[in-house]
């Protein structure tokens, strides 16, 4: 397959603050990674990091992010309009962000259709994004085009700013928790239309989502992050089957089964990102951190090439089952 996107050894701080720390990944052509982990652990500012797109206060701190060959941190913002909204969007978290108040949705499709110099019409572009909308389960597509965006629903800007990027068919879609705020049958119609534009364009989409089912149903790959690390990495069939990190083993016992059998809770509190801790991140709440996961952050163990797991206890741990 394919690479598209390769990430090396990424730190990315607020300030002096680090919050997402030594992040590799690497993402192919059509492969859907889903990224999971608790609010706060650093998920959306490693997803805005890859476009280059975070708040003004983060800074990458070291590592690479390489999209077909090119050092994204290394490119001027020159360059990286011309890559954004084109080769790579963003479906933002919270979906007002990806709006301007004071211009129609109508208005914001147009502009992404011709921001790369292209010249659709007023009247292609509206054919074009009127059937995206009905695909996306928006009624009376006309209507929402003549609207401002506070003029809509939550739900329906969000179905918007997933329209947006989508509607240039790019090669990478990073999607921050796209359908979290839509109604759980909304939800799985959203889903599918991404999963079926990877299909048809071979589209690679990194999905932040808090739902362990959205991951199974949809992506290829999954990433588990915790206080800013990546803490296991692998084929969704792989890691949700066979789970080797603590944390990830917690995060699948914490999904309610259709047995009725109560979901278990992961005791303790996220980390602090203000106190610097030496060792593994999880080690707080782990009931099997020794002292050395206390003192050294662990390296990384290849279960398989594919399958990585960060953790000193693998063996003892009933890994894999
Ligand atoms: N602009 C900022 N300045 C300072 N700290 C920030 C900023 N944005 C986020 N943070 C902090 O960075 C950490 C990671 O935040 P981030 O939003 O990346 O987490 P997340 O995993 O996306 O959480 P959620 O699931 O709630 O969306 C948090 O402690 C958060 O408070
Ligand atoms: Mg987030």
């Amino acid at each position: 397959m394919d690479k598209i996107l390769e990430v090396k050894n990424l730190t990315v701080g607020y300030g002096n603050t680090p919050v997402v720390q030594n992040a590799s990944m690497t993402l192919h052509k059509g492969e859907i990674v889903g990224l999971v982990g608790e609010s706060g652990c650093g998920k959306s500012t490693f997803l805005r990091t890859l476009m280059m797109l975070t708040d003004e206060n983060a800074h990458i701190m070291s590592g690479t992010i390489t999209f077909e060959n090119k050092n994204l941190a290394d490119m001027t913002e020159e360059q990286l309009r011309l890559i954004r909204g084109q080769d790579i969007s963003m479906v933002f978290q919270n979906s007002a962000e990806a709006c301007n108040p004071v211009q129609t949705i109508g208005y914001h499709f147009w502009e992404t259709m011709n921001c790369h110099g292209e010249k659709h019409s007023k009247k292609e572009c509206n054919k074009k994004v009127a059937e995206l909308l009905k695909q996306l389960r928006l009624q009376k597509p006309e209507r929402i085009l003549k609207s401002y965006p506070f003029e809509l629903s939550g739900g329906m800007n969000q179905r918007v700013g997933i329209a947006l990027a989508m509607i240039n068919n790019p090669k990478l879609i990073l999607a921050d928790e796209p359908t979290s705020a839509l109604d759980v049958t909304v939800q799985m119609q959203v889903l599918r239309e991404m999963y079926d534009l990877k299909k048809e364009f071979q589209t690679a989409i990194v999905l932040v989502t808090h739902s362990i089912g959205v991951v199974a149903g949809l992506c290829d790959t999954v990433g588990v992050m915790y206080g800013g690390h990546i803490v296991e990495w692998g084929s969704c069939e792989d890691l949700l089957s066979h789970p080797y990190h603590p944390y990830t083993k917690a995060l699948i016992e914490a999904v309610p089964t259709e047995s009725g059998k109560d979901p278990k809770g992961i005791p303790g509190m996220p980390p602090d990102f203000g106190t610097s801790m030496p060792g593994c991140p999880f080690a707080p709440r782990c009931a099997r951190a020794s002292s050395q996961c206390k003192k050294e952050m662990p390296k990384q163990i290849d279960i398989t090439d594919k399958h990585r797991v960060w953790c000193w206890h693998l063996e003892d741990n009933g890994g894999g089952k």
